[in-house]
Formats: structure tokens, sequence, C-alpha cells
């Protein structure tokens, strides 16, 4: 499998820790690795934006400006020039093809390698017609990749971000109330990654030895269920925190009332708990003895426990 060329679609919250990663084992592997990014957020005077290009640019990776939302006839004549491509886009323009788009270009422009973004939940054991309505299309680009054999292709599940499990707007932990409320029930288990872990397991599952192909591999900073979650927010703060239960009635009844709510969606996906957790040990990183953030280690460490604030 050649993977001299590499191609990485975006740099944003989990694109550049993927691109740090890749762009550090790419100088072992003899390889190049090329960023696309829109010609305004290579150029841009934000100081976000343009710090980030900075790092880019001493990371010695190449910057290529295009838009990812151009006709898919330029899309194929820029992915024809890769081996390998890493999409890192999030959402893009949300639901309505954006990712089928993407790889049907990819597909075409006969890349020997793709890894599609998919950095999240076990799709298909959530199965079709979930309460997240965007995850079916993300099945619909499995079932493309699977209906042919040219490209080989890597999806990489992560399951949530840890720092959702703390921030206030997934209205699982409360520190002004002192209460963690669970999701489903305390006893319904979530898997969490930090960006930076994902970046770190993507270039080793990247460069992996023999290639990993057409599979779905799992990673994980933890597997915890709300209830250890309220221990080790009590073991961290040295108080003590009401634990409550959002049923799945709740959560139901919540995005009833608000049905186009992102957040309300995904509370719902977790509560329901299937798809959203796996065992640690079945990892990429376990079976490899990779450490990575757990839950605790990441609160310990971006949590102000002498406030008890989140920040
Ligand atoms: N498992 C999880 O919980 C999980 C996994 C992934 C993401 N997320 C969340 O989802 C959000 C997205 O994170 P992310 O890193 O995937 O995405 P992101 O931070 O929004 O970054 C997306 C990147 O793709 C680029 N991009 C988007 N549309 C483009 C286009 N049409 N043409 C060219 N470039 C384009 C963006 O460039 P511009 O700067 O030009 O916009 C940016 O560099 C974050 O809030 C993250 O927390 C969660």
């Amino acid at each position: 499998m050649e993977n001299k060329s590499v191609l990485v679609l975006g740099a944003g919250e989990l694109g550049l820790p993927v691109i740090r990663n890749l762009a550090q084992k790419a100088k072992k592997n003899n390889t190049i690795i090329t960023v696309l990014l829109r010609h305004a957020t290579i150029e841009s005077e934000e100081f976000v934006k343009k710090r980030n290009i900075d790092e880019l640019k001493a990371l010695g990776v190449e910057l290529l400006a295009a838009d990812l939302s151009a006709p898919s006839s330029e899309l194929v004549s820029i992915f024809k020039n890769f081996d390998a491509v890493v999409s890192c886009t999030g959402y893009g323009s949300g639901a309505g093809g954006f990712q089928l788009k993407l790889a049907r270009a990819v597909l075409e422009a006969g890349v020997k390698r793709y890894f599609p973004w998919q950095f999240g939940v076990d799709f298909e054991i959530i199965g079709r017609g979930s309460a997240q309505d965007i995850f079916d299309e993300q099945l619909d680009v499995r079932e493309l990749l699977r209906s042919q054999s040219a490209t080989k292709w890597v999806i990489i599940s992560t399951g949530m971000f840890t720092s959702y499990l703390f921030e206030p707007f997934f209205g699982v932990v409360d520190f002004d109330k002192k209460v963690v409320n669970a999701l489903g029930s305390l006893d319904t288990a979530v898997t969490v990654t930090t960006p930076e872990d994902i970046g770190r397991l993507t270039a080793e599952i990247f460069f992996e030895e023999p290639v990993i192909e057409n599979s779905i591999v799992y990673i994980g900073g933890d597997t915890i269920t709300y209830r250890q979650l309220g221990d080790v927010i009590e073991s961290l703060s040295g108080q003590k925190f009401e634990c409550t239960v959002s049923d799945l009635e709740e959560l139901g009844n919540d995005l009833k009332s608000d049905p186009t709510n992102f957040v309300k969606k995904y509370r719902s996906i977790f509560g329901d708990g299937r798809g959203v957790s796996w065992k640690f040990n079945t990892t990429f990183n376990f079976q490899k003895g990779i450490k990575t953030t757990s839950a605790r280690e990441w609160a310990e460490k971006n949590i102000d426990w002498s406030l008890c604030n989140y920040f």
C-alpha cells in the first residue's frame, strides 16, 4: 500500500491534532502531507486561524487552497494527486450529501486509501432513523465504501470528545448546582476520547504494519458510566454531588419540544446507550499498550477544582 502522498481535509479541532501526529510520523515514512483548506482560511487575519496556519507551516506540511463545496469534478481532479485522503472536515455543510459527495469523489479519483470523517459513535449499532438524522448519511458512506474494492478504507470510532462530558451545554455535570445528570441511567456507559489522543492514534493506525484496511478501528480514552463519572467528580472536588437521571422518556420529550436541537439529538442518542460505548480492553490503544487520557485525568487537568468550575 502506497502512503506517500496524503491529503488531509480540514484542520479544525480534530484535524489539527491528526495533522500534528501524521506530520511527525511522515518524516520517518518518507511521506508528504498536504492539508486542504479554503483560500480565505489560509489567508485569514483572524487570530486563531492565523495561529493554526502558522503552526501548519512550521510542521512542514503543504497547504492546498480549495473549497470542498466545489463541484465534484473539481474535487476528483484534486484527489487524483494523492495516495490517501484523511477527512477531518467535521459535518461540513451539515446533512444533505456532503460526506457522500466527498466519498464518491475519493472513489472516482482512484485514491488508494480513505479515512472518512466518521470519528464518533458506532453508527451501525445505532442504526438508521435515529434521533441524530445526520447519522444515516454516515451509514450511506459505509455502504458505498463496502460496495467497491479499489479504495481501501479505515473508519476510526472514537466515541464522544472527553470534554463534552463536563461541558455545561451537554447538561451532564452542573458544577453550580452540584449535580451529575445521567443520560438514560446511572449505569449507561459512554466511550470518550480527547482530540489529542484521536490525533495520535489516527497516525498510529495510518502507519500501522501490517497495513489496516477495510476495517472499523475502535479507540477510546475511557469507557465510563455516569455513576462512575459521579464518583470521579466527587473525588476530585471533595464535595457531594447529587446524581439525577434523565431517562429515555424525558430525553425524548425534550427533543420533541425542540426537534432541530443538535445537542438534544445527541443527548437522546447517548441516553439510549446503544453504540455509544465499547469495552476499553477491545480498543486499538489498549491492545497496543498505548496510553490514553481517562475522563478522570482529563478533568484533573482541565477543570479548576479549587473553584469547582468548568473553564
Ligand atoms: N466524537 C466527537 O465527539 C466529535 C468528533 C468530531 C468532531 N466533533 C465536534 O464537532 C465539531 C467539529 O470538529 P471537527 O474538527 O470535526 O471540525 P471543525 O473544528 O469544524 O473543523 C472542520 C475543518 O474543516 C474545514 N472545512 C469545513 N468545510 C470546508 C469546506 N467546504 N472546504 C474546505 N474546508 C472546509 C474547516 O475549515 P474553515 O476553518 O475554513 O471552516 C476546518 O478546518 C467540533 O465542535 C467538535 O467538537 C465531535
